[in-house]
């Protein structure tokens, strides 16, 4: 059997930077409660009217992730593209993407599973590559969260969260058996779905019935998220998963060399670093100038560590994330 191994990596962030105090001016809200509660500072949020979206935002990162791969677009097998924040109802971005970057007419799956899109992105890409359908699959993580935020105060407890963003890795086969995605594993609780949910636009609301509705006030097209009850889910679930990885593997947390974290709040993932009595440089984070970018926030971070190299051949990378559904997944990585 194949191994898979992250073989380029590549992120794109609009330029439009949003401040804590920016945010204050659109709602009752503060720099320091912010910063308190969520260690952010700023998040990039895409300018109303530039045509930007996550499909495009993806392609960006895309380009970029081919390149230092070394490949072209025709090396490419398979598109796996996670976003919560579809360009369109239907098709999914991974069929944009393929025509954006002018591929052959490859595979192109969506997966929809929030802020654990990556992992489980990255973990059904490293089945084909294990099984030895695919040689090369370009993973995607996008999100376009700005367009469907409540920017005013009903809506600060989700708003300020948020950041708009994308990522994407080419995960390639390899014979290496000890380098690479060694286990990934993934879980949902869907009994908490509608802890953390946008429930509309949806069939299931009979699209004439909201047209007939037009109603201003429909809260239901905005996230809503009961903030605390998934901080103590997210904070028990990283653990549970990163341990689960560990273990499969026979390692240990001292063992870890990198700990990407998905990028929800500071607060968990110094939680998190505490518990397992990890260095700062064993975790990275990125959220204080990006907000948490669901699907994009763990590549990004990927990205960004190893740029600034953080991440050397032969460490232990372990990627964790939860998130809406609920769903968490953590991937363990022989780099
Ligand atoms: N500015 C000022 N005050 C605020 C703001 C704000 N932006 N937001 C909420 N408040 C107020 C509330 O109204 C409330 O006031 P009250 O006590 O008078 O009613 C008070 O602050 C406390 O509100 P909480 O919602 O309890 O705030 P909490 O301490 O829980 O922090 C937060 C909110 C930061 C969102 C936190 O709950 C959190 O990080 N939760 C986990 C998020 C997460 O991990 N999400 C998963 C990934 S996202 C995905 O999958 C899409």
């Amino acid at each position: 059997m194949y191994t898979s191994r992250i073989t380029g990596m590549g992120h794109f962030v609009p330029d439009n930077i949003v401040t804590n105090e920016n945010l204050s001016k659109m709602m009752d809200t503060s720099d320091a409660w912010i910063q308190e509660r969520t260690g952010i500072k700023e998040r990039r949020w895409i300018v109303e009217g530039s045509g930007e979206t996550a499909a495009t935002m993806g392609a960006k990162a895309a380009r970029i992730a081919i390149n230092k791969a070394g490949l072209t677009k025709d090396d490419i097998d398979f598109i796996v593209f996670a976003t919560l924040s579809p360009d369109m109802f239907f098709p999914g971005c991974g069929v944009q993407i393929q025509d954006m970057l002018d591929m052959p007419t490859i595979g192109a799956l969506d997966v929809r599973n929030q802020c654990s899109g990556f992992v489980y992105a990255l973990s059904v890409a490293d089945q084909f590559i294990k099984t030895g359908m695919y040689k090369n699959i370009l993973v995607i993580g996008s999100e376009f969260h700005s367009g469907g935020l409540d920017k005013t105060t009903r809506g600060r407890g989700v708003t300020v969260i948020f950041g708009d963003g994308a990522g994407a890795a080419i995960l390639s086969r390899s014979e290496d058996e000890n380098r690479g995605i060694l286990s990934s594993h993934l879980h949902s609780e869907g009994k908490h779905a509608r802890e953390l949910t946008v429930e509309a636009p949806s069939i299931a609301h009979w699209v004439p019935q909201i047209m007939e509705d037009n109603d201003p006030d429909d809260e239901s097209y905005y996230p809503y998220m009961n903030g605390t009850f998934v901080f103590k889910h997210a904070i028990s679930r990283f653990s549970e998963v990163i341990l689960e990885g560990l273990e499969k593997n026979n390692l240990q947390t001292t063992d870890i060399d990198m700990l990407i974290p998905h990028q929800a709040n500071l607060r968990i993932a110094q939680f998190i670093q505490k518990k397992f009595k990890l260095s700062d440089d064993q975790v990275f984070n990125n959220i204080m100038k990006y907000g948490n970018t669901t699907a994009a926030s763990v590549i990004i971070a990927l990205t960004e560590a190893f740029s600034e190299g953080k991440i050397k051949e032969g460490d232990l990378v372990v990627l964790a994330a939860f998130g809406s559904g609920f769903t968490w997944g953590s991937v363990i990585m022989r780099w």
